[in-house]
């Protein structure tokens, strides 16, 4: 396997551990990563959940993070996001040292997650979910409960847009199928007009045509938003992410680019026993 770039991770220390503490953490003079974690970890009693983890995401990349079932992806973004705090480690977000902040300060500070289970108002229509989360975008100053704002139609429009769904702005959410509550999720996520996106899932019981969908839709999403993807469907991690870290038993198994991760036998080995996946590990035609 090829040596990854240094702003994947593992060889180049993020801004805070430079001497003056503002050089970027990337292995040119280029930015800093969007988001750095060193040494970060997550114990439950005797279980590392997350053991160690060094990680790096390129500004206005999309960074698949994989691994079997159990191997930390949820935990790890929980430490990112905030709301479980880190056993060690250090989090940056840019050149940010983030490790301590509450949850709702990271929120402000642009990072945004959909999660593994649905988190949406059901009797609510589309539009109505969408706007309710464009509200709360604003809080009071020192304050972690959200401060309703107005928020221009025009702004729900567009997010409604971005998500392939101003067709059914009127319908309940209850009514939307899997796929489209899946999409109306990261509308919500988006609506906080976060630079760094977490994804967990996002593909979870969708039909491959929704799951194509989806990965046009986060194709489409705008540069200024990183997104760290977590997703048990390999084929959308393929072909989305230009870098791929692989987490087993909380661990960082690899990082690297996807054929990297299709060609490396560690991977295969940590997936095995489920033979069905195997067959995803071949590259499509002409790849
Ligand atoms: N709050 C908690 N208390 C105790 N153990 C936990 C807690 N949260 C997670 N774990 C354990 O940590 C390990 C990692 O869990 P996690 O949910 O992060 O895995 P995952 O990679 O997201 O798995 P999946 O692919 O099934 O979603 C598991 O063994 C899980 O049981
Ligand atoms: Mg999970």
């Amino acid at each position: 396997m090829t040596a990854p770039p240094g702003d994947w991770g593992g060889g180049t220390p993020p801004p805070g551990d430079r001497a003056g503490g503002t050089a970027p953490a990337g292995d040119t003079a280029a930015a800093a990563p969007a988001l750095a974690l060193r040494g970060v970890s997550r114990h439950f009693g005797a279980l590392r959940a997350v053991d160690a983890v060094d990680l790096s995401v390129s500004a206005g990349a999309r960074h698949g993070l994989i691994g079997p079932n159990g191997a930390g992806k949820s935990t790890l973004f929980r430490l990112i996001a905030g709301t479980l705090r880190v056993s060690a480690g250090t989090i940056w977000l840019g050149e940010q040292d983030i490790t301590g902040q509450r949850e709702y300060v990271r929120a402000r500070w642009g990072i945004s997650q959909t999660l593994q289970h649905s988190s949406l108002f059901l009797p609510l229509t589309v539009e109505q979910n969408a706007m309710l989360a464009a509200q709360r975008r604003h809080g009071s100053p020192g304050s972690p409960w959200p401060r309703r704002q107005p928020v221009a139609r025009d702004r729900v429009a567009e997010l409604l847009e971005a998500v392939g769904l101003t067709g059914r702005a009127t319908v309940t959410a209850g009514e939307l199928s899997h796929g489209e509550r899946r999409q109306l999720e990261i509308a919500l996520a988006l609506a906080c007009e976060p630079r760094l996106l977490l994804l967990d899932e996002p593909a979870a019981g969708m039909s491959a045509a929704e799951g194509e969908r989806l990965v046009e839709l986060i194709e489409a999403l705008p540069a200024s938003v990183t997104v760290l993807i977590v997703e048990h469907d390999l084929d959308v991690v393929f072909q989305l992410a230009s870098a791929i870290t692989v987490l087993h038993l909380g661990q960082v198994l690899l990082t690297g680019s996807p054929s990297d991760v299709r060609e490396s036998a560690a991977v295969r080995e940590a997936y095995l026993g489920t033979a069905d996946r195997e067959e995803l590990f071949v590259a499509p035609d002409g790849a």
